[in-house]
């Protein structure tokens, strides 16, 4: 009880049961403080919110090269999923300033290796979600193209050979080879290029196929931004869970082998 009430501090109107309690113990000029203080955290807070949760965030166009260039650099500092943020984020930063300067971009390194190394969503496809979702917006402020687009950047992840994107300096002189995943899963999209190339996890041509991976991504993510800005975009985005019964990507037989099993349906 005791630390929730702490936690509750300068959040508006939730001081009103502290401050009572101050005023109980006869502690006038403090309860004055805390009043001024919470005012002032109330205003602070207000602003931040106004700022950061009214959607879309204004955008500007960015060059997708010049954004997967970013990308691919940063995978050698914060990896997949903090690479495709901060190549959009950063740029954004400097040209637009807020709301993207109130967001921090290196706390998303816990998306490498399908977040933090569990294989789930490749953090790449992770990064773009959160982009659109950011920029566009949640689906709760009006509009479902944000969610849609990052639905549509998994498909795409899913169905194209990847690495698209070449870098302007690579920094390996190897080929690397490119493998359609079929999934958007880190797990899958690895282990099927491994398989494909013979490269280990900690090879030079896996960790620059994954960096080549993560600019691609966040080159197809600003070209679909790009296209909404112009008012052009019209998605290719669906929801699995809404056709199959069940959440899920569209490859049942990759882990169910022929055998896959059917979902209780609900009665129309
Ligand atoms: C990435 C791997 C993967 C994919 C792709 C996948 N599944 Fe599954 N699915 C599983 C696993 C693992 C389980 C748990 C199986 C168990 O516990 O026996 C499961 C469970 C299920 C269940 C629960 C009932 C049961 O028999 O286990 C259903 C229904 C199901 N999957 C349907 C599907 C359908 C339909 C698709 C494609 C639209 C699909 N799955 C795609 C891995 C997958």
């Amino acid at each position: 009880m005791k630390s929730h009430e702490m936690k509750d501090e300068g959040q508006g109107d939730l001081n009103v049961p502290r401050r009572n309690l101050l005023v109980g113990a006869g502690a006038l000029a403090a309860g004055m403080l805390l009043t001024k203080a919470g005012g002032l955290l109330g205003t602070a807070q207000a602003k931040a919110q106004a700022i950061t949760e009214t959607w879309p965030w204004p955008y500007v166009k960015l060059d997708p090269d010049e954004t997967a260039e970013l990308a691919y650099n940063e995978w050698y500092r914060v990896y997949c999923g903090a690479g495709v943020f901060s190549s959009i984020f950063s740029q954004l930063r400097e040209k637009v300033g807020e709301p993207y300067t109130l967001i921090p971009i290196d706390a998303f390194i816990f998306l490498e290796g399908g977040m933090v190394g569990w294989g789930t969503i490749c953090g790449s496809n992770a990064g773009a979600n959160l982009v659109t979702n950011m920029i566009i917006g949640p689906r709760t402020a009006g509009s479902d193209d944000g969610m849609l687009m990052g639905s549509e950047i998994m498909q795409w992840y899913s169905d194209t050979q990847l690495p698209t994107y070449k870098p302007k300096n690579p920094r390996i002189s190897a080929e690397i080879p490119t493998t359609i995943s079929n999934s958007p899963l880190c797990h899958v999209s690895v282990g099927r290029w491994m398989k494909a190339t013979g490269k280990h996890l900690g090879s030079d041509e896996r960790r620059d196929r994954c960096a080549r991976v993560t600019a691609s991504v966040a080159h197809q993510t600003v070209t679909l931004l790009n296209q909404w800005h112009d008012g052009k975009y019209r998605t290719k985005g669906t929801i699995p869970a809404a056709s199959y019964g069940i959440q899920t990507q569209h490859n049942c037989t990759s882990c169910h082998g022929s055998n896959v099993p059917m979902p209780p349906m609900a009665k129309r």
